[in-house]
């Protein structure tokens, strides 16, 4: 390992809970890694609505920190390593490498420096951008993840409520993927971005989910409240519900009992197996992602703006180096 004594990294912290605005960016000294820890320079992370949510002081990651401020949010990282701890093997100085990382307590991504337990590290394959790397691990496996708990079988109908997002624009090539035949809600200017992933879009301005669409088998819900209630009636008896916002599950399950079909929520988990998997369909073109914007570490207030909008096309991410 070869390091300068006690090197210093610029990162952003929320060092209370409020509005975009109240984020900060400050200058703190990182420590050798420890044996098990490789440290990165951070070149890109992505903007995950946690992030924002708990910045907010919304949901289970504010109320888990709401003591451990100033915190550092991002769970999405790719960098380059400077040096690599005693215990570790696999990585060299110089190897570019992406990860999940930090989840859920720690996070930490949107640093230009800093340490990150090598397991939970990859290297970046050749084949793929580092942008694009950094946009898969957290939205990407809870894609996977959410398409894999619904079972979904070839042929049957899949609504996934809001696919022009970050978890979106993944689970509808996923689904799309399973021969089963996707339909997405999404506004007027997404609709043919829809379609070119292979999904029927629904423009949910134009009247709800429920007046367009009727018969589906798993319903995919990246939105929560109101428009997954209302978009469980085109669900057909003995269907499914995956419900992904943490934070409407309950009500989403409750209501699944009272009409006859299942329903669950989940929490992505880190998964290197899966996210090899993703970098790789990335990597041989089978995966597309779609990068909204990508703002400097300087502009990340305007970064969390963005995302708050609750209308991103695909990701947003953050370039570290300045
Ligand atoms: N449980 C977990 O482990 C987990 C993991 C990841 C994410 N999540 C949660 O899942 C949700 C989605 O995450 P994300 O990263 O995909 O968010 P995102 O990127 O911010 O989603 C933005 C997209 O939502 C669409 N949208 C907004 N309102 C809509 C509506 N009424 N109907 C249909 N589409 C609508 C927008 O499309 P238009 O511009 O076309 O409206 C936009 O493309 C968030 O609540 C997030 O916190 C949970």
């Amino acid at each position: 390992m070869e390091l300068d004594a006690m090197p210093t990294s610029f990162k952003v912290v929320i060092p209370q809970f409020g509005p975009a605005e109240t984020l900060e960016i400050v200058e703190a000294e990182l420590a050798a890694p420890a044996d098990n820890e490789v440290q990165v320079e951070g070149m890109f992370a992505s903007i995950n609505p946690i992030d924002v949510k708990t910045r907010a002081g919304l949901g289970w990651a504010a109320q888990s920190n709401k003591d451990n401020l100033p915190w550092t949010p991002g769970y999405d990282l790719v960098g380059k390593v400077l040096a690599v701890g005693d215990s570790v093997s696999g990585f060299s100085i110089g190897d570019h490498v992406v990860g999940f990382i930090g989840f859920p307590l720690e996070a930490g991504a949107y640093a230009q420096r800093l340490n990150v337990v090598s397991q939970e590290l990859l290297k970046v394959p050749n084949s793929i951008t580092f942008e694009a790397a950094a946009a898969l691990p957290l939205a990407g496996l809870t894609a996977m993840q959410a398409v894999q708990k619904a079972s979904i079988e070839p042929g049957q109908s899949v609504l996934i409520l809001g696919g022009a997002g970050g978890v979106g624009h993944i689970a509808v090539q996923l689904a799309v993927a399973t021969g089963a035949d996707v339909y997405t809600t999404c506004g007027a200017t997404n609709l043919d971005y829809m379609a070119t992933l292979g999904a029927t879009a629904i423009n949910y301005h134009v009247a709800p989910a429920s007046q367009q669409l009727q018969g589906i088998d798993v319903l995919i819900d990246l939105i929560g409240g109101d428009v997954a209630l209302d978009a469980m009636k085109c669900l057909k008896s003995g269907s499914r519900v995956i419900t992904i916002p943490t934070i409407t599950a309950d009500k989403i399950k409750a209501e699944a009992e009272n009409i006859g079909v299942t329903a669950e929520g989940m929490l992505v988990e880190p998964n290197t197996e899966q996210l090899t998997t993703l970098l790789n369909m990335v990597g041989d073109g089978s995966l597309k992602i779609d990068i909204q914007t990508v703002f400097s570490m300087a502009d990340v207030v305007k970064a969390h703006q963005q995302v708050e909008t609750g209308h991103t096309r695909g990701k947003v991410l953050l370039d570290l180096s300045h």
